[in-house]
C-alpha cells in the first residue's frame, strides 16, 4: 500500500469514528454553542470541539510527527512532511438545527499536496473518499461506486450550489453576486456545508459550485474528490481555490461559470 492509501485508511476510520459519536452523543434538545466567530450566527458547539480533539487524538496516535490544521484547533506543526487539514462538523448550522447535510472532512497533505481525502456524512448514510491520481468513490450501504463530475452542461441547464458567509456586508454583497448568477443558470441549491456540496458536485447531483469565504479545512478533502471526479477547483483567473473564492465544475461548466462570475465582482467585504 502507498503513503497515501495509508493515510486514507486512517482518515476514513478516524472520520466514521467521529460521524457516530457525532450522531450517537448529540445532545436531544440541540448542542450547546460555546463560542461565536466571525459573527453571532458563526457557531462553535461543545460537539465541534468534541471531534476535532477525537480526530487529533487518534491520528496522533498513529503518527506522532504529523502536523495538524484544524477548523477549532489551529496549526499544530510536525516533522513528519504530512499534515492533516479537518473540519469535525462542516455545517455546523445544520448540525445544530439536525438537518441531515453536515459531514466530517478530514484530508492528508503530503508537502504541502493533498494526497487523500475523506468526507464522512453520516445522517445520510454516504462517505466519499479519494487518492490523489486514483480516482474517487462513494460508499454506502448498498455498496462502492466511482464518481464523475458531469460535463459541458451549458449554465442555463446547470444546477449551481452556493453558499454565504456569516458577517452580514459580506452576505449583501454575495446576494449582488446571486441576482446576476440566478437568471442565468437551470437553480441554485444552498445545503449548508462546502464539502457536502463539493461531494455533490463530485457525484452529478449538482453541476457546479462557488463560494466566497471557505477555508482550507472545508475545500481540502472535498476539493480533492472533485479533481479526482474529473472537475475542477480554482479561484478567480486560474487563482488556486480558498478565502477569496473556490469555483468548481466540470470541464466546460467551470469555464462559462467562471466567465459569468468574474465581471459581477464577486471579491471584497
Ligand atoms: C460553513 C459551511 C457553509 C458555508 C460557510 C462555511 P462551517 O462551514 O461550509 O456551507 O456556506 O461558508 O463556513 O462553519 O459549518 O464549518
Ligand atoms: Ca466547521
Amino acid at each position: 500500500m502507498s503513503l497515501a492509501d495509508d493515510l486514507l485508511e486512517l482518515a476514513v476510520a478516524t472520520a466514521r469514528e467521529a460521524g457516530r459519536m457525532l450522531v450517537d452523543k448529540r445532545p436531544a434538545d440541540g448542542p450547546d454553542i460555546v463560542q461565536t466567530k466571525s459573527s453571532p450566527t458563526d457557531v462553535v458547539t461543545q460537539m465541534d470541539r468534541a471531534a476535532e480533539q477525537l480526530i487529533v487524538e487518534r491520528i496522533r496516535a498513529a503518527r506522532p510527527d504529523d502536523a495538524f490544521l484544524g477548523e477549532e484547533g489551529g496549526d499544530q506543526g510536525g516533522g513528519s512532511g504530512v499534515r492533516w487539514v479537518i473540519d469535525p462538523i462542516d455545517g455546523t448550522v445544520n448540525y445544530l438545527y439536525d438537518l441531515p447535510d453536515w459531514a466530517v472532512s478530514i484530508a492528508a497533505e503530503v508537502d504541502g499536496t493533498a494526497v487523500a481525502g475523506v468526507v464522512d456524512i453520516p445522517r445520510r448514510g454516504e462517505a466519499y473518499t479519494a487518492v490523489r491520481g486514483a480516482g474517487a468513490l462513494r460508499h454506502t450501504a448498498s455498496g462502492t461506486r466511482e464518481l464523475r463530475v458531469n460535463s459541458r452542461v451549458p449554465l442555463d441547464e446547470a444546477l449551481v450550489a452556493t453558499g454565504f458567509g456569516y458577517a452580514s456586508g459580506r452576505r449583501a454583497r454575495q446576494a449582488r453576486v446571486l441576482t446576476g448568477v440566478l437568471p442565468n443558470v437551470r437553480d441554485i441549491r444552498r445545503a449548508g456545508s462546502c464539502c457536502v456540496d463539493l461531494c455533490s458536485l463530485a457525484a452529478g447531483r449538482v453541476d457546479a459550485y462557488y463560494e466566497r469565504g471557505v477555508q482550507a479545512w472545508d475545500i481540502a478533502a472535498g476539493g480533492l474528490i472533485v479533481r479526482e471526479a474529473g472537475g475542477r477547483v480554482e479561484g478567480l483567473h486560474g487563482a488556486a481555490p480558498g478565502p477569496e473564492l473556490t469555483i468548481a465544475a466540470g470541464p466546460g461548466t467551470f469555464e462559462a461559470l467562471h466567465d459569468l462570475l468574474a465581471p459581477l465582482d464577486p471579491l471584497g467585504d
